[in-house]
């Protein structure tokens, strides 16, 4: 059997070799969605993508920070090598693209990060709460395009620009090897932004962030769906519901530390219910006032929802009354959070722990995102669960940053061009989550042994995405890569 299918593949090959001879290889084929995975460290509670960086000659891995809020890509450029970087110079038209800030030199010896009448941009680290103006630069960044439910052909994005940052910006960036930020805010110089306008892709990125990593990373789609999470056969792009991204109309521009708050994204939060009952707090809260202080954020970076003291009191509060009326016994709190119960005395669901349901209700005619155990409740310590959410205090800038643990396991969906986020409901209720094991067919079709072969013969339609079948420029490529003209990608066994 094995003997047979090489001679195929052979066989096959060769026709394909002879019929390129004159038009010479196959290019990779136009990539309809770009893709990176999404590592949470259970430590940090942080969550990480990694990256290639620079090329011919030996790319750089550049593990990065996700924070979903800030305007750049930035890494450590310390020990950086790579023959292809080039640094921005002052007043240069991709300086104005990036909104360089000033104009910086060096005095040391010349290298990627330090040379002299270059652009320098903003760049922030939220592990320290530090911002600075670094060296933009570019280089080609590898980025893997995606196919059905499965990683296909890596593509080249020759000038990915990023700031070049010294090591003091990186100090204290949270994880292991973490050398950089990846930032996915509304500027041309964001990931999302570069990547969708290199390939020409719609503007559109979706996150669906892991819970953990013991079955799976999370995922990062660039250019639209179709989002497919194994083992649901479904594609959750056509079931997302939207709420309109709102933006902070900040009248000055104003610079927080954190970067500008009109580049970040805020939905409008209208109420919240726990049960279906709703839980006061002055709606006045939700808005922005003219300072743009107020209103609804997501945030990659905050592990827990922070929520204006008066609407986390409140929220606390009816939480409390409604477990208790379940039955759920309350336990001393375990810092910092306010609400902490016995697990024992709670039942345990798909959606995590059957604690009250709470609903943020958002706008849109009946759009609501509905938080079950999983995402409302954390394990503070053995047997003890607690509601997952933190005071913020009563002056803080924006009332509520939704942060990591309410959004893990939601496809969220963010359409720059439409300026909506589409929502999954909880990836949980299908029996499915963020963390996926993702094929990889080029690393899949290079071991002989693994089914990546010519397609079967029988009726191809209604295959699950479980299936690929590889046609057209693709196949042109794939078979020049693997000597095969076109590929069916079959279930794992
Ligand atoms: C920048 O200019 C200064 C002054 O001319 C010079 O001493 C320094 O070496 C230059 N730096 C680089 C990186 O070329
Ligand atoms: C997570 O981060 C912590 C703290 O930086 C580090 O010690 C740990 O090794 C990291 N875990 C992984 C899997 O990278
Ligand atoms: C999820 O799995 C459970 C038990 O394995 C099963 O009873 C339920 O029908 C499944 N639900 C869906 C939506 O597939």
């Amino acid at each position: 059997m094995a003997f047979s299918q090489t001679l195929t593949t052979l066989f096959i090959f060769s026709l394909l070799s002879f019929s390129y001879a004159a038009s010479g290889p196959p290019k990779l084929p136009k990539p309809k969605v770009m893709h990176f995975s999404i590592r949470k460290n259970e430590t940090t509670l942080q969550y990480y993508v990694s990256y290639d960086s620079g090329y011919p000659d030996s790319p750089t891995i550049i593990d990065a920070l996700i924070d979903l809020g800030a305007p750049s890509v930035w890494f450590d450029c310390t020990s950086y090598i790579s023959s292809s970087y080039k640094r921005a110079s002052c007043g240069s038209n991709r300086c104005k693209k990036a909104k360089g800030l000033s104009c910086i030199g060096c005095n040391s010896t010349p290298k990627p990060g330090c040379s002299n009448n270059t652009c320098g941009v903003f760049v922030y680290n939220p592990a320290r709460d530090y911002s600075s103006v670094q060296e933009l630069g570019e280089d080609t960044m590898r980025v893997y395009a995606i196919e059905g439910a499965y990683v296909w052909f890596d593509y080249e994005v020759p000038k990915f620009q990023f700031a070049c940052a010294d090591s003091v910006t990186a100090e204290r960036l949270p994880g292991d090897h973490t050398k950089g930020l990846v930032g996915f805010a509304r500027t041309e110089i964001s990931l999302p932004s570069q990547i969708s306008s290199a390939f020409k892709l719609a503007k559109k990125f979706a996150l669906c962030l892991p819970s953990s990593n013991a079955l799976g990373l999370g995922d990062i789609f660039i250019g639209g769906g179709p989002y497919y999470m194994l083992p649901s056969i479904e594609d959750q792009s056509l079931s997302l519901v939207s709420t309109p991204l709102v933006v902070n109309p900040t009248g000055t521009p104003r610079f927080q530390s954190d970067g500008q708050l009109s580049n970040q994204y805020f939905i409008n939060l209208k109420s919240i219910e726990i049960s279906g009952k709703h839980v006061a707090f002055s709606p006045a809260l939700l808005s922005f006032d003219k300072n743009g202080v107020g209103g609804t954020k997501i945030s990659t970076t905050v592990p827990y929802t922070i929520l204006h003291s008066s609407i986390y009191k409140s929220l606390v509060k009816d939480f409390i009354k409604e477990a208790s009326l379940n039955k759920i016994k309350r336990v001393q709190s375990v810092a910092p959070f306010g609400a902490c119960f016995d697990s024992k005395t709670v039942a345990n669901t798909i959606t995590g722990p059957a604690v009250p349901n709470i609903d943020l209700v958002l706008e849109g005619s009946t759009v609501r995102m509905r938080l079950y155990g999983a995402n409302s409740m954390v394990e503070a310590k053995k047997n003890v669960i607690c509601l997952a959410f933190i005071d913020g205090g009563v002056q803080p800038t924006t009332s509520i940053v939704l942060g990591g643990h309410q959004l893990e396991n939601y496809i969220l969906e963010f359409d720059l061009t439409a300026s909506k986020l589409g929502l999954s409901s909880s990836l949980l209720l299908q029996n499915t989550s963020c963390s996926q094991s993702r094929f990889d067919i080029q690393a899949m079709c290079a071991v002989s042994t693994f089914p990546c072969q010519p397609p079967p013969p029988q009726e191809t339609e209604g295959l699950s995405p479980l299936f690929l079948i590889v046609e057209g420029e693709a196949a042109a490529y794939a078979g020049d890569q693997f000597g095969v003209d076109s590929l069916v990608l079959l279930p794992p066994p």
